[in-house]
């Protein structure tokens, strides 16, 4: 349970508020590189952290994320013409950089300097993997790159999708983070999916529904370990790494390539679901990437030419109830993408926890949010840089292992936790 003024803390990412200014200290994602594919691509209406951008690519190549709005009287800079070295104002043709200085305007005369003066305000936006990154805090306190595993390895490793969610960015971030309801929403998708089924975790997963959680402390975050029974003497523990404020990584199974989440606010209720796919030391074959292109595992299916899922809350996602009735799926909707989306929709924009009623199955969201909460006001009150703006925490990896009953995951697991270069996944 949260006060109001608590939940209204966590869930409000609007430029000056304390979550918000938390948010700006890292690189988030922004776009998929594919959407601006080529130099001179058109421009793309962006809004992150509720503010409205364009993003565009000039023809040399370079990328720039700009204020919406031209100085000039406001219009969208979506309708300009990208044109050389900058992006052209279609409604009195005003010109601007990358960076969002004004370079032209052309009803004032050749030798007026009158717009070096304007400028737009301008994040920088990088290509890392197959996602575009923008930083939106000060220049000076710019980190370095994002360092990733699955933006790192080679292209033909990774694979990333986004989808857009009508929700805060919180619930969705704490469904990550919540891997009890995998025994239940998903155990579907256990039994069918290509991209998940087969593996011997699974039956540990449906044969012990009432997992024990322990979280532990990391550099970056949290550590969540869901412990199940497995053979005499064991348990079988899947440990899902959170690093602030909102990535999030699904522990393995089997060989299957490891996936995992950015959750990104693009307002107070709504949010991207930034989605990857990635295997540490092999390619994706053409049929796991054909699964995910087609919407299978984590991903999804699109409303076509937009980021919408398929399944939405017009269309009540679908809803099977005779495949419900038959057990083929917990809840009568197809696909584990949209069984969670569906669900943390119906919660509202902007879910009162206040209301709610946390049990043990909870630890990792309790402890997630008190993290939250004290980054942002050790942020606010002290100027500390919060956890995960190093790169260094940004190198984990989710495990899925079996461990005698004696042995404490955040020691028996600790190099598994960690990237390494040419090992695989530690998976079961
Ligand atoms: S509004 Fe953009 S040039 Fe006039
Ligand atoms: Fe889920």
């Amino acid at each position: 349970m949260l006060k109001p003024e608590i939940n209204a803390l966590l869930t409000q990412t609007g430029r000056g508020t304390p979550m918000g200014e938390l948010f700006r200290q890292y690189w988030i994602p922004a776009l998929l590189a594919e959407e601006l594919p080529e130099p001179g691509s058109p421009p793309v209406r962006v809004k992150l952290l509720s503010e409205r951008m364009i993003a565009f690519r000039d023809d040399d190549g370079n990328y720039g994320l700009v204020d919406e709005f031209c100085a000039h009287r406001g219009v969208s800079m979506w309708f300009g013409k990208n044109e050389g070295n900058g992006l052209r104002c279609a409604y009195h043709g005003w010109k601007y950089d990358v960076t969002g200085q004004c370079i032209d305007v052309p009803s004032e005369p050749p030798e007026s300097t009158f717009c070096e003066k304007v400028k737009l305000t301008g994040y920088p936006l990088v290509k890392v993997g197959d996602l575009l990154w923008t930083y939106m805090g000060e220049p000076a306190q710019r980190p370095p790159l994002p360092e990733w595993e699955f933006a790192t390895v080679p292209a033909e490793q990774t694979f990333s999708s986004k989808r857009w969610q009508e929700s805060n960015w919180l619930q969705a971030l704490e469904g990550g983070i919540d891997s009890s309801h995998v025994s239940w929403l998903h155990s579907g998708g256990l039994k069918h999916d290509p991209l998940f089924k087969g593996a011997k975790g699974n039956q540990y997963n449906m044969n012990d529904l009432r997992p024990f959680f322990e979280v532990v402390d990391a550099d970056g975050g949290l550590f969540i370990g869901a412990r199940r029974k497995a053979e005499e003497g064991h348990y079988y523990w899947r440990i899902t790494p959170w690093v602030m404020p909102a990535f999030t990584m699904v522990p393995p199974r089997g060989d299957h390539p490891v996936h995992g989440h950015y959750w990104v606010p693009i307002d107070d209720e709504n949010c991207w679901v930034f989605t990857f796919d990635y295997h540490p030391v092999r390619p994706l074959s053409a049929d796991e990437v054909q699964a995910m292109k087609d919407g299978h595992g984590v991903h999804n299916e699109y409303v076509p030419g937009t980021f919408r899922p398929l399944q939405n809350k017009d269309n009540d996602y679908l809803m099977d109830r005779e495949a419900q009735k038959r057990g083929e799926t917990f809840s009568g909707v197809k696909g584990i993408a949209m069984q969670d989306a569906s669900l943390q929709e119906s919660m509202g924009p902007v879910v009162d926890r206040s209301k709610e009623r946390l049990v043990s199955t909870d630890t990792g969201i309790i402890k997630a949010r008190h993290r939250l909460r004290r980054a942002a006001e050790d942020l606010r009150d002290h100027g500390t840089t919060p956890p995960g703006v190093d790169p260094a925490h940004h190198r984990v990896r989710s495990v899925a292992i079996v461990l005698p009953q004696d042995e404490p995951f955040q020691e028996a697991a600790g190099d598994d936790l960690t990237v390494r270069p040419g090992v695989p996944q530690t998976s079961v």
